[in-house]
C-alpha cells in the first residue's frame, strides 16, 4: 500500500498522556495527529503544533474540528458522539465506530452484552430513576455486600461504591446505576485487545494488578500477569471474543477479575489506550500506542509479544504538594539499567493527580519488584 503519511490527516479526541504517548509513537513515522481537548494545558498541547483547544462533548466544536480529518480516532470515551455520526456520514472514517463507543459509554449496556454473549460477569440488577432500590433487590436474589455503579461518567474508581450492607442505603448515588454482586478477587486482570480495519485480530499477554508484598498496598501492574497458564489463556480468550463480537476497529482494554473460586468475571470494556499497557512501550513488543494507529489506518499489526518480565507503576503527585511540579529522584532511578520514566506535560501537581510513570523490565519478577520498590521510595513528585 502506497502510504504519505504528511498527507493523513488523524484526528484524536482527548489531548491527554495518552494522546501524548499515541503521537510519539507515531511521529517516527512523520505522522502529524491533530487533538482537540478543553484543557489549554493537557498533555498534547505543547507538544503537537496541531493541538486545538476545545470540547469534545460539544456537537458544533466535534463536527467543526473533524470536516477536513482523514481519520478520527479518540483517547477518551465521554465524546460527543452524534457529531462522529455525522462526520462518519460525510465520509470520515472514524474508528473505534461511534456506535460502538457509544453502547460503550454506558455500561448497562455491556452487562447486558456479556449476558447475550455468555460471558461471565458479576450478577446484577439496574436500578432508575425513582424506582425503589429494595423491590429491585428482592427480585433479584443478590445479597449484601453489593457494588453500586454509574450507568454513565464513572472514571478511576469514582462512580462505583461499595455497599456492605442496609446500613449504607442512605448514601446511595442518585443518578441512573446498576448494582453487582462484589466479586471476591485474587487479582485483577486486564487484557489488550487490537483489531484493524482489515479485521486483523492481536491481543497482548495478560497484566495483573499486584500489591506490594510487604508494605502499604501499593499497585503495581505485572505482565505477564502472576496467574496460572490457563487462566491466562481464558482471559485472553474472552478478550478476544468479546473484540471480534463488537467488530470494534482500534484497542479494547478488557478489565476482568480472576476470582478465588477460580471464575474469571470481565468487570468492563475501554475503548481506547488503557493503564495496563504503558508496559508495551518498554518492553520489546510493538506498543499498544503504535498498534493502535497501525489497526486504523489498515496497516499490518505488530508484534504483541516479548520476552521480558515488565512492572509499571504510576507516579502520583505527593499527598501534600499542590503547585509546579518538581520530579525528586529522577537521576538516581536513571542511573539503573531497566527503569523507563515517562512524564505527562503536566506542569502542576496536586495530591494523587496521574503525572507521569515508570516501567521496570527485568528478567524476573523479583528483579522487577526490587526495582519498582526502588523508584516508589526514590521518586517523588512534589512542588516548590
Ligand atoms: N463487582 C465488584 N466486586 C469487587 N470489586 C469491584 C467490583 N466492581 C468494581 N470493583 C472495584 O472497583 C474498581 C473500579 O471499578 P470499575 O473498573 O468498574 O470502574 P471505573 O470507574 O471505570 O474505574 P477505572 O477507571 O479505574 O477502571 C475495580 O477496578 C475494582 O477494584
Ligand atoms: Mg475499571
Amino acid at each position: 500500500m502506497g502510504f504519505n503519511p504528511l498527507k493523513i490527516k488523524i484526528g484524536v479526541l482527548g489531548g491527554g498522556q495518552l494522546g501524548k504517548m499515541m503521537a510519539q509513537e507515531v511521529s517516527k513515522w512523520d505522522l502529524n495527529l491533530h487533538f482537540l481537548d478543553p484543557d489549554s494545558q493537557a498533555s498534547c498541547s505543547t507538544m503537537s503544533p496541531n493541538f486545538t483547544c476545545g470540547d469534545f462533548r460539544d456537537y458544533d466544536t466535534v463536527y467543526q474540528w473533524g470536516k477536513d480529518k482523514d481519520i478520527i480516532t479518540i483517547e477518551i470515551e465521554s465524546v460527543n458522539i452524534e457529531a462522529l455520526l455525522h462526520l462518519e456520514k460525510e465520509g470520515v472514517k472514524v474508528y473505534p465506530q461511534p456506535k460502538l463507543i457509544r453502547f460503550i459509554q454506558d455500561k448497562t449496556n455491556q452487562k447486558k452484552f456479556f449476558t447475550e454473549h455468555n460471558i461471565p460477569s458479576a450478577p446484577y440488577f439496574t436500578l432508575c430513576k425513582n424506582q425503589e432500590f429494595r423491590e429491585s433487590f428482592e427480585a433479584s436474589e443478590l445479597k449484601f455486600p453489593l457494588v453500586q455503579k454509574l450507568n454513565k461518567g464513572g472514571y478511576d474508581g469514582k462512580g462505583v461504591q461499595v455497599l456492605n450492607d442496609e446500613s449504607e442505603l442512605n448514601n446511595l448515588f442518585k443518578e441512573d446505576s446498576f448494582f453487582e454482586k462484589k466479586a471476591e478477587i485474587i487479582t485483577e486482570v486486564s487484557v489488550i485487545v487490537v483489531r484493524s480495519s482489515n479485521d486483523e485480530i492481536k491481543c497482548y499477554p495478560s497484566v495483573s494488578m499486584d500489591f506490594h508484598p510487604t508494605a502499604n498496598l501499593v499497585e503495581y501492574l505485572v505482565c505477564p500477569a502472576q496467574i496460572p497458564e490457563e487462566v491466562d489463556q481464558k482471559c485472553r480468550a474472552l478478550a478476544l471474543k468479546i473484540a471480534s463480537e463488537l467488530g470494534i476497529v482500534g484497542l479494547l482494554a478488557v478489565e476482568m477479575f480472576y476470582n478465588h473460586d477460580g471464575e474469571i468475571w470481565v468487570n468492563e470494556l475501554a475503548p481506547r489506550p488503557h493503564n495496563s499497557g504503558h508496559q508495551t512501550l518498554d518492553n520489546g513488543a510493538v506498543s499498544q500506542f503504535e498498534n493502535h494507529i497501525r489497526s486504523i489506518l489498515g496497516l499490518p499489526l505488530g508484534n504483541t509479544n516479548f520476552d521480558k518480565m515488565a512492572i509499571m507503576i504510576n507516579l502520583l503527585g505527593e499527598e501534600n504538594y499542590s503547585g509546579e511540579v518538581i520530579y525528586n529522584g529522577i537521576s538516581e532511578c536513571l542511573e539503573q539499567n531497566g527503569i523507563y520514566i515517562h512524564l505527562y506535560g503536566k506542569s502542576i501537581t496536586k495530591p494523587f493527580r496521574k503525572m507521569g510513570h515508570a516501567t521496570i523490565v527485568g528478567k524476573d519478577l523479583s528483579e522487577c519488584i526490587e526495582k519498582a520498590e526502588f523508584v516508589k521510595k526514590t521518586l517523588k513528585v512534589v512542588s516548590k
